[in-house]
């Protein structure tokens, strides 16, 4: 069987020469307001002489070219390290967009002369749809811990599912951490293992907002000879992604934020760093556990009544390291549980979907060891949360075996580990009861076979 290594050196680029200045990998994200979007991308170098990182946008394919309307105000660029190894991640923020909208875009740089911008480098023309200001349904694919290997069929069957919502600006993806395995291979690879891993999406990522929370392995290159010091402490991870808090002069950062999305409010926790017995330094700027439980405190239930948490490692996780024999909770699930437990459930969250586990599992609604009920396809106003892990995406050595599992443990309704896949939350309010919806998950491996789904009512 070939090695990983064998497989590398089938794939076409390698890393690319500093005077490259293509436009590579470009990916969308969301802000905290409502009406604006991030575009970022990378290029393997970058000097000023071609521009200011801009992206133009029009309505149509020839507004774009015509009369486009141009961001650029305010983008970032920024490197780390040996740029020539690290290359260059660039991000716009564009502000003021109109809702339920299809913009086409390009992204690249450029100048502003007489006031019409130029561009000197560009992408090629993508196109994305805004969403809504207070969308009554979302759709969101979610799922954690996929490499460069084994998620050839999940994202063939979430581009299929993305061409369908092609015209939906309610429809994102969200990856709950361990994004690429960058970290697995010699260090001399780490870059490219990641940007190997942007290429599979580039059938995705220029149109559908990509939110992201760290996983342990974006920590730091793990092996080999040129492993870079500059590498280390989710730098990578930092750079090449966007979300709400990074541009936030209290944070700077992406390890954790909130928010909301028409009826859900978000919020993404950082399993790795910056809570009590956490796996990593707490290197991070601002008060991580506060700033979660603010975040869960601060919302008006009446207009957006359900709450969500994500974050990498699991709380209720029936493998071994996880959970013993009795199901009493163990380990790293121990210390999170110990951290956010509480506040789940003093301020209802409603579910809590993570991976880091490489596999599929839901238990029963629970709180603090004590099973709320045991029906597993219909649920109503639950007061203990449900907890999901989608950590089957395709991490790099498969799923986890059965012997990582202990069985028979009460508060696990399933445990799956056969094919890899992924989950689609579709969340509907009512449009007369704005304090209903309802919640749909469903859970699909990878040849497209729907392995489980429920259905929870929010009613007050
Ligand atoms: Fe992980």
């Amino acid at each position: 069987m070939a090695s990983h290594y064998d497989l590398f050196r089938e794939f076409k680029t390698v890393r690319g020469s500093s005077s490259d200045y293509g436009v590579k990998f470009v990916h969308l994200s969301y802000t905290m307001n409502a009406n604006e979007m991030v575009v970022q991308w990378h290029t393997y170098g970058y000097d000023e002489k071609i521009g200011k990182p801009m992206v133009l946008i029009g309505r149509s394919a020839q507004e774009l070219n015509s009369a486009p309307q141009w961001f650029g105000v305010g983008a970032q660029t920024s490197t780390y390290g040996d740029s020539s190894v690290t290359g260059f991640d660039h991000a716009v923020l564009l502000t003021n967009l109109t809702f339920d909208t299809t913009f086409y875009y390009k992204a690249g740089f450029g100048s502003v002369v007489n006031g019409a911008p130029q561009l000197s480098v560009s992408s090629e023309v993508h196109s994305f749809t805004t969403r809504s200001a207070d969308p009554d349904e979302v759709t969101v694919v979610m799922f954690g811990d996929m490499g460069v290997f084994f998620c050839y069929e999940n994202i063939d069957r979430i581009t299929e599912l993305s061409k369908k919502h092609a015209n939906d600006g309610n429809f994102f993806i969200y990856h709950v951490g361990d994004i690429s395995y960058a970290d697995s291979y010699p260090g001399i690879m780490y870059q490219y293992v990641w940007n190997k891993f942007f290429e599979h999406w580039e059938g995705v990522h220029p149109s559908v907002p990509y939110m992201v929370t760290v996983g342990n392995h974006e920590h730091a290159p793990r092996m080999g000879p040129e492993r870079h010091e500059y590498e280390f402490n989710f730098t990578a991870y930092n750079h090449k992604f966007y979300m709400p808090l990074r541009n936030n002069t209290d944070y700077g950062h992406n390890m954790w934020y909130h928010f909301d999305f028409g009826p859900i409010r978000w919020v993404a926790f950082d399993s790795e760093t910056n809570y009590p017995n956490c796996p990593y330094d707490p290197v991070f700027k601002g008060d991580h556990v506060g700033y979660v439980r603010n975040a869960l405190q601060t919302v008006n239930r009446d207009e957006t009544p359900l709450m969500l948490t994500v974050g990498h490692r699991p709380l209720y996780c029936t493998e071994k390291e996880f959970s013993d024999a009795n199901g009493n909770v163990v380990g790293s699930a121990k210390h999170l549980k110990d951290v956010f437990e509480q506040d789940w459930k003093a301020n209802k969250v409603d579910m809590m979907v993570c991976g880091h586990a490489h596999v599929y599992e839901r238990q029963y609604p629970i709180y603090n060891g004590t099973i709320e009920t045991k029906n597993p396809t219909n649920y109503t106003d639950l007061s203990d949360p449900l907890y999901l892990i989608s950590g089957a995406g395709g991490c790099l050595g498969g799923l986890d075996k059965d012997h990582d599992f202990n069985r028979g443990i009460p508060w696990s309704f399933m445990s799956y580990n056969k094919e890899e896949g992924f989950g689609v939350l579709k969340v509907k309010r009512d449009k007369i009861n704005r304090r209903q919806v309802t919640v749909n998950w469903q859970f699909f491996n990878d040849k497209g076979d729907l392995v489980d789904q429920f259905t929870l009512t929010k009613t007050k």
